[in-house]
């Protein structure tokens, strides 16, 4: 018997959804807050136990503005193709929300008040093993920061597509080009607190037992 309330965590966890037209612009997010959300996802795995993660927060608004730009340079068309995808291949309401919501985002990243880009020392392999470890390394705690974020009011988005202008992003921030840059998230106070679990595939469909295909009965 744990001491955990389930229909809390479990509600935490499913609802942790990446937030992006309801990030409040308005308000300032204390750096404070999102220092403690830090020192809870610094409690995710760690390949060795390497203190390797690096967190860059930015609210400068000059530095915001730069980077949504590196952000929408290749993301427009990204986006802009998704949409007609997803229109030509039929309506999946699922999939459209998403690219909507995308394309929103787009459209207000320059405003958001905090962009938090997770980090990791080292550049990452090449073999298999070396890239599943160093990322392996990084990603948990940003899932991890991200429900810390949540269970506080502030929403965030896990977005990646500014990682095409990486090397400009480093020069922007004074990073190294010994450091890797994971990913960008957008944060925000939320507006509103009906976030609905997504709906993903049951764990039936998509968990074997012994054997590749073989289903759990
Ligand atoms: C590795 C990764 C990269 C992503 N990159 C972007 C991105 O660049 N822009 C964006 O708007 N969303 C991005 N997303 C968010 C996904 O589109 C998001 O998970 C999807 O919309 C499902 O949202 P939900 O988890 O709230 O249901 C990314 C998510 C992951 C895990």
């Amino acid at each position: 018997m744990t001491n955990f309330d389930l229909a809390q965590t479990d509600r935490l966890m499913q609802t942790t959804k990446q937030v992006r037209k309801r990030l409040d612009l308005t308000r300032t997010v204390p750096v404070n807050t999102v220092l403690d959300c830090i020192d809870i996802a610094s409690r995710a795995p760690i390949g060795g136990n390497m203190q390797v993660n690096r967190w860059l927060l930015i609210d400068d608004a000059k530095k915001i503005q730069a980077l949504a730009s590196l952000y929408g340079e290749y993301g427009k068309d990204y986006l802009e193709n998704g949409k007609k995808q997803v229109e030509q291949l039929g309506s999946d309401p699922t999939a459209k929300r998403v690219v909507e919501s995308s394309i929103y985002l787009l459209e207000h990243l320059k405003d958001v008040p905090l962009m938090i880009i997770p980090l990791r020392m080292g550049l990452p392999g090449k073999s298999l093993f070396e890239q599943a470890t160093f990322f392996g390394s990084v990603l948990p705690g940003v899932w991890s920061l991200q429900m810390a974020l949540r269970s506080r009011g502030i929403g965030s988005a896990w977005t990646t597509l500014h990682l095409y202008n990486d090397l400009k992003a480093n020069d922007l921030l004074g990073i190294p080009d010994t450091v890797t840059q994971v990913a960008l998230l957008p944060t925000a106070y939320y507006t509103g607190n009906d976030f609905i679990p997504s709906k993903r595939r049951d764990a039936k469909e998509i968990t074997y037992h012994n054997t590749w295909k073989d289903p759990v009965s």
